[in-house]
């Protein structure tokens, strides 16, 4: 089974080449000049002419079926990873999750019964540790060396869910410090965000745009320098900041990286294209659509300017959707008339490698700063470097050709995952995927749909390769 993609121009973090890439089964063979391949007996040839070849997209944070606020995200293991693969993501890495006084294997086992055997694409897990003692601290140390998952995520939010206090934080920083791994961390202060949500909704303001006006972004910026300083005090251990939102956040991140730090951070694409006033705000009950925490940020403050700058300056390293859909009908309808009970999340996993593209499009990102975000800085911060996230002979055969002269009309209508609207209804994309291959297997070319569910595998990952 060999495929010959001929006549693109392949995009890596370090430049543009012209090259034919020639896959076998699963892998990258070769990548030849133009027209320097050899003719090979019954290759599968993709016509990547005028095209851009990048390596498929690597969503570092999703949460398929994650229980939240009495229901569970919309998107299934085979929903959700269909509809990554149609927008050009070959893999994502998902977060397995451990509950306060539950077991932190068994949640990791829960997670692979999920997922096992009804992936389109290939996935690895992080693990939420939502309650910090000795048994998870010592499960930490299982999880890095025998399970492949070497990321764990802290909550600063959520007081009586998945919140962990600092003290709490501190352990688990000095316990990654011992075995490597990385902190992910939800950086918000939950415990003063409580107090403002009881404070609004006994004045009554109960709508949607309330989650975002008790969610200041100074309480973002506030638990991420909290975050960064425990790291430090934890023995500078590595720390990923996830969702970021705010300017005044990235400010405290930009320090630490001028300071030498492993401080990173990721956004996603609503933060960079949607606001509080625009979609949160919007007339009525709508704005639940867009209750996602961290919140959607006021558009009077420099907020999106600030990220798209960290996104030429590496103080974001990486973009993720933190997809995490709910329906309208009767998910985020649970919190009609108390914006607190409206289920925390937004559904994008089908659009980031579009909606980044646009970035390019706009002139904010370069055309290798986009493959770095979505695709190869990913692949190294969380251990999948060199299998993924490069275009390199030995890697797995995880490709997209992406056509800048086509266009993409992002609809509830045409989307594939499992959410009865769209955050981004009516966003026209100057680009569009247009073939798709996961481990050798084109999945989806000419629109159509080709992959299987089961063909994605579980990826045990390493440490992470991005170090400082
Ligand atoms: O609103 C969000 N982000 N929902 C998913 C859970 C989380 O905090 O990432
Ligand atoms: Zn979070
Ligand atoms: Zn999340
Ligand atoms: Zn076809």
């Amino acid at each position: 089974m060999s495929i010959l993609i001929t006549g693109g121009t392949v995009i890596t973090p370090t430049g543009s080449h012209a090259a034919d890439v020639l896959v076998e089964g699963e892998s990258i063979a070769a990548l030849f000049a133009p027209g320097f391949a050899p003719a090979i007996d019954g290759a599968t040839v993709v016509d990547a002419s005028g095209k851009f070849v990048i390596p498929g997209g690597i969503d570092a944070h999703t949460h398929m079926e994650l229980p939240f606020g009495g229901t569970f995200a919309s998107d299934t293991f085979d929903t959700g990873t269909k509809a990554a693969a149609f927008g050009g993501t070959t893999t994502i890495i998902d977060f397995a999750v451990q509950r306060t006084g539950k077991n932190v294997h068994e949640g990791l086992a829960a997670w692979h019964a999920k997922a096992d055997g009804n992936c389109h694409i290939d996935y690895g897990f992080h693990m939420i540790i939502g309650g910090v003692d000795d048994d998870s601290l010592k499960a930490m140390d299982a999880l890095v060396d025998n399970e492949g998952v070497s990321s764990f995520k802290l909550f600063m939010a959520y007081p009586g869910v998945f919140y962990s206090d600092d003290g709490q934080i501190l352990r688990a920083m000095q316990k990654a410090r011992e075995n490597g791994s990385m902190i992910m961390m939800h950086a918000e202060n939950g415990i003063a965000i409580d107090v403002l949500i009881q404070q609004a909704l006994s004045r009554g303001e109960t709508d949607p745009i309330n989650h975002g006006l008790t969610r200041p972004s100074e309480l973002e910026a506030e638990a991420t320098r909290r975050a960064i300083s425990l790291a430090k005090v934890a023995g500078d251990t590595p720390l990923y900041i996830v969702h970021l939102s705010a300017y005044e956040a990235l400010a405290a991140v930009a320090e630490a990286r001028d300071n030498g730090r492993n401080v990173f951070a990721e956004t996603c694409p609503q933060y960079l294209y949607l606001t509080l006033e625009d979609q949160l705000g919007a007339p009525g009950f709508e704005g639940a659509k867009w209750v996602c925490s961290t919140p959607l940020r006021t558009k009077h403050e420099p907020h999106q300017r600030d990220l798209w700058r960290g996104l030429r300056t590496n103080d974001l390293a990486i973009v993720s959707t933190d997809h995490c859909p709910f329906c309208f009908k009767d998910q985020k309808e649970l919190g009609l008339g108390d914006f607190s009970k409206i289920p925390n999340g937004i559904g994008g996993v089908e659009h980031r490698v579009d909606l980044l593209y646009q970035g390019v499009v706009d002139g904010k990102i370069s055309l290798q700063r986009w493959v770095e975000t979505i695709a190869t800085t990913p692949a190294r911060m969380f251990g999948l470097y060199p299998r993924k996230g490069v275009i390199a002979p030995g890697s797995d055969a995880d490709i997209v050709v992406y056509d800048p002269n086509g266009r993409t009309r992002i609809s509830v209508d045409t989307h594939h995952m499992n959410m009865d609207h769209s955050a981004y209804e009516g966003y026209e994309i100057a680009g569009k995927v247009d073939t798709v291959i996961s481990r050798g297997s084109v999945v989806v070319a000419d629109g159509q749909y080709h992959g299987r569910k089961g063909h994605g595998r579980y990826l045990p990952r390493g440490l992470s390769t991005y170090l400082v």
